[in-house]
């Protein structure tokens, strides 16, 4: 007898669109018609350009904002409200700065209701494994922007989500510490098992971390076309495949930014 295994997605995306509706302003079509998949355990990107609605994409699956129309279900539930299964990390670290890192990192821990000494040894594992362990009684503001994303990862990682987002977290950091914050993304994603959902700007971070870069048209973003990342981690920056997969995310970004202007000048 044959058994077919059928994977549930992680994210199921289904026809989504959202319109916001400022007080006082004309209504905002951020998102239209979106539809797509995000499988357990894949890496995602999102590449588009700027206010082509991919915060608000997180926040509605991280179920902060309802969708306009459309369904969002993650491994199967539909999305209504916030959940520890889906983690959200901002481009600058929303830590408590009147708290230790490993107070930080323990924080989601205590309102799930576990006791403190299991939150401050998940904590002391958690900042561990990003390589935190010498600042667990440090206070945010005594680490470097690299340092508190990492504790950001570990709080988010504490929760044991099956849905990673992030937010253009690296986009505040340096050149050099950038490719080693995305080289401790791919190891912790290793380890982890949670799909990621990443958004950026950067066409070499999107090919450094993704398994499929889905890009998006400007305003309203629709899924423009989703491109999958056939090459071996670490990406062969020298390799003529990875700068084929440039130009091509060169050539899609440019038409949509193109696009946003001529559409800025003729309003
Ligand atoms: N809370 C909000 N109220 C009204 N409009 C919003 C709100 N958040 C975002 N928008 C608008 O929705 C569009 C998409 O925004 P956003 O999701 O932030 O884009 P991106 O993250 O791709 O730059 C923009 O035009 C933005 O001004
Ligand atoms: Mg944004």
């Amino acid at each position: 007898m044959s058994r077919s295994v059928v994977t549930r997605p992680a994210v199921a995306i289904r026809n989504v669109s959202k319109v916001w509706t400022p007080e006082g302003r004309s209504p905002v079509n951020a998102l239209q018609g979106l539809d797509f998949d995000v499988a357990p355990g894949e890496f995602v990107v999102l590449l588009g350009p700027s206010g082509c609605g991919k915060s608000t994409l997180l926040y509605m699956i991280a179920g902060l904002e309802a969708t306009t129309s459309g369904l969002i279900e993650c491994d199967g539930l539909k999305v209504e409200e916030p959940s520890a299964e889906r983690g959200l990390i901002f481009q600058e670290a929303s830590l408590f700065p009147w708290l230790t890192i490993a107070d930080n990192v323990a924080f989601g821990l205590s309102i799930q209701g576990v006791l403190p000494v299991r939150r401050r040894e998940i904590a002391i594992e958690m900042l561990r494994r990003v390589g935190l362990s010498d600042m667990l009684d440090k206070k945010p503001d005594e680490l470097s922007g690299g340092m508190r994303q990492r504790a950001a990862c570990a709080r988010a990682l504490a929760m044991k989500p099956k849905v990673l987002m992030m937010d253009e977290p690296f986009a505040a950091l340096d050149v050099q510490t950038r490719a080693r914050m995305q080289d401790f993304l791919l190891q912790i994603w290793r380890d982890s098992g949670a799909s990621v959902l990443l958004v950026t700007h950067s066409i070499d971070e999107a090919i450094a971390l993704a398994d499929r870069v889905i890009v998006f048209t400007a305003r309203p973003g629709r899924v423009k076309t989703i491109v999958p990342i056939d090459l071996p981690r670490p990406r062969p920056t020298r390799d003529a495949r990875y700068h084929e997969y440039r130009d091509l995310f060169t050539e899609l970004l440019a038409a949509e930014v193109e696009r946003a202007f001529a559409e800025m000048e003729a309003a």
